[in-house]
């Protein structure tokens, strides 16, 4: 089966030139890009087999409305953008996004034609309470972050990312073992096949993402309900990058 891999610049690099390099290095098949907005159309002309991600968009659904400032999900479109990250937990966390925004927004998406990459995942202290404590809590996201567009058709992506597990494999921190990612991922799939036909015309794609890296990729790869990734840091370094898209690949 092929992965799909997404990779999440988040605000890095700052300079133009750095981030047109790193487009380059990073251009390969099943890979995703998600530079920071500013950097969208330099990279979208450097790449040639890579699609483009936007890592956030607005709930706005008409493109010419009074909406200053907001990123418009048809001016991403127009733009080349196939993919949007929605609900990433930083944004929960530092600027937050609620679940009632976010699920208006993965509505925005696909209403302008984009595939939304939801983020959901549980913090250390809801983890705390055990697995199962874990699982309803996302399962409950997915709910309330899908609320909006029940009933209807198309692609979702749904990234699992544990948030005690984001960026903390460079440090030698925790990651999340594969097998316990994988069950969480077969859940979420399981529960909106379910969950009353109300999202089963929906084709999912179950990614995994939270410090991702050559150390570990291997192991996730295994877990038959997991379609790929979302690489935040190792994204940064090509040549980790580029090997684990070639352990992907092979
Ligand atoms: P990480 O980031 O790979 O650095 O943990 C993943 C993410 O935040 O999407």
């Amino acid at each position: 089966m092929k992965h799909l891999i997404i990779a999440n610049w988040k605000m890095n690099p700052v300079s133009l030139e750095d981030a047109v390099k790193l487009a380059k290095e990073e251009d390969m098949r099943d890979v995703v890009i998600a530079p920071p907005i500013f950097h969208l159309s330099n990279v979208r002309k450097s790449v040639k087999r890579s699609a483009l991600c936007a890592q956030d968009i607005d709930p706005v659904d008409a493109l010419n409305g009074p909406y200053t400032g907001a990123v418009s999900p048809l001016l991403l479109k127009k733009s080349g953008v196939r993919y949007t990250i929605i609900g990433h937990s930083e944004r929960r966390e530092h600027l937050g996004e609620t679940d009632e925004v976010i699920a208006k927004k993965v509505k925005a998406a696909l209403g302008a034609g984009i595939i939304p990459v939801l983020c959901v995942g549980e913090t250390n202290e809801v983890r705390a309470g055990g697995y199962m404590n874990a699982r309803d809590h996302v399962l409950r996201q997915v709910e309330r972050d899908l609320e909006l567009i029940r009933g209807g058709v198309g692609k979702i992506i749904i990234a699992y990312e544990p948030v005690w597990a984001i960026s903390t494999n460079n440090n030698g921190g925790v990651i999340d073992d594969a097998e316990s990612a994988g069950e969480m991922i077969q859940s979420i799939k399981a529960f909106l096949s379910e969950s009353m036909k109300l999202w089963a015309q929906y084709k999912i794609i179950g990614l995994y993402g939270g410090s991702v890296g050559i150390n570990n990729v291997g192991t996730f790869l295994k877990e038959r309900s997991i379609d790929g990734f979302l690489i935040g840091g190792a994204s940064l370094r090509s040549k980790e990058f580029k090997k684990i898209v070639e352990v992907i690949h092979s």
